[in-house]
């Protein structure tokens, strides 16, 4: 595996490929990151497998914790070698960043001023723009992220799609940790306790599906603005009883985020974003 701390070494590394998978991440890998760079050299079994580790101030807001974002690049390296990756493209800020990033992709406010947008302002802005800058780097035929980050996923497959990117973007389902917890850089902000009550999350999440389902079933089209509310009202509530502090718990289309006012054939999502003590954990599940 090679390891590029530039560009311009990047760029070198990267001549002779003929087609390239990329897993863009922030480092502090778990197995969910390595989930995606199996999927990224099975979906290209051919390609140059290619992550990047990066953490992005432009996604972080001033009070978020950028400068604690834990940084374990000897690991990190070791664990993307032993998945098969082939190159790490890990640049210095000031290489990705060589003075304030003044332009920048504006995605737009329907998909991201909504849930996570609304509570990070400024956070997609700053991952949109990374991602595109990654992309124009390493330039992949295919691109792998998780669906853990869905709104994340919404938006850069949007961008993709707008710009006419010719990259292939592919979405993976979120690995869980034996008890239902999302796997996430962040969990290990947990203290034992909280770390045991996580799954209050997932849980929650489950149960908001299932009354969906159970409200699908009997067929109440005609209330269907109402019954979603009353779910997302219930499961606050709920989450905040247990000791959480839940910014939202929402039943979506999957296709663009939008808000549920007659059930049909669409797909929906649950999503939610919550504090435990001063971890804030975001999980969902496609229904
Ligand atoms: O999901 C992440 O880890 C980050 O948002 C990403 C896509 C690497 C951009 O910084």
């Amino acid at each position: 595996m090679q390891i590029a701390h530039s560009i311009e070494d990047l760029r070198r590394l990267l001549k002779p490929a003929k087609q390239r998978a990329f897993v863009p991440t922030m480092g502090n890998l778990h197995a969910g990151h390595l989930e995606l760079v199996k999927v990224a050299k099975q979906t290209l079994p051919d390609a140059i497998c290619v992550a990047s580790i990066f953490v992005n101030r432009l996604q972080f807001a001033p009070h978020e914790d950028f400068d604690s974002y834990p940084r374990t690049f000897a690991n990190d390296c070791a664990l993307l070698e032993a998945q098969g990756c082939d190159v790490v493209f890990a640049p210095q800020e000031k290489d990705l960043y060589p003075e304030p990033q003044v332009f920048k992709v504006h995605p737009p406010a329907e998909l991201a001023d909504i849930l996570e947008g609304a509570f990070r302002p400024g956070f997609f802005v700053g991952v949109s723009t990374v991602v595109h800058k990654l992309f124009n780097c390493v330039q992949p035929d295919v691109a792998v992220f998780g669906k853990k980050d869905y709104q994340q996923l919404m938006v850069i497959q949007r961008m993709v799609h707008q710009m006419a990117l010719p990259i292939h973007i592919v979405g993976v389902d979120t690995l869980r940790a034996d008890d239902g917890l999302a796997l996430s850089s962040r969990n290990g902000y947990l203290s034992s306790d909280e770390r045991a009550r996580a799954v209050e999350l997932s849980a929650t999440l489950k149960h908001m599906a299932a009354s969906v389902l159970d409200q699908l079933s009997g067929n109440l089209a005609s209330d269907a603005a109402k019954v979603v509310t009353q779910i997302e009202d219930e499961a606050m509530q709920s989450l905040r009883d247990k000791g959480w502090q839940p910014d939202y718990l929402v039943v979506r289309h999957q296709h663009d985020l939008s808000v549920v006012t007659q059930f049909s054939d669409a797909p929906l999502v649950v999503l939610g974003a919550a504090r435990l003590g001063s971890t804030r954990l975001i999980d969902n599940l496609e229904i």
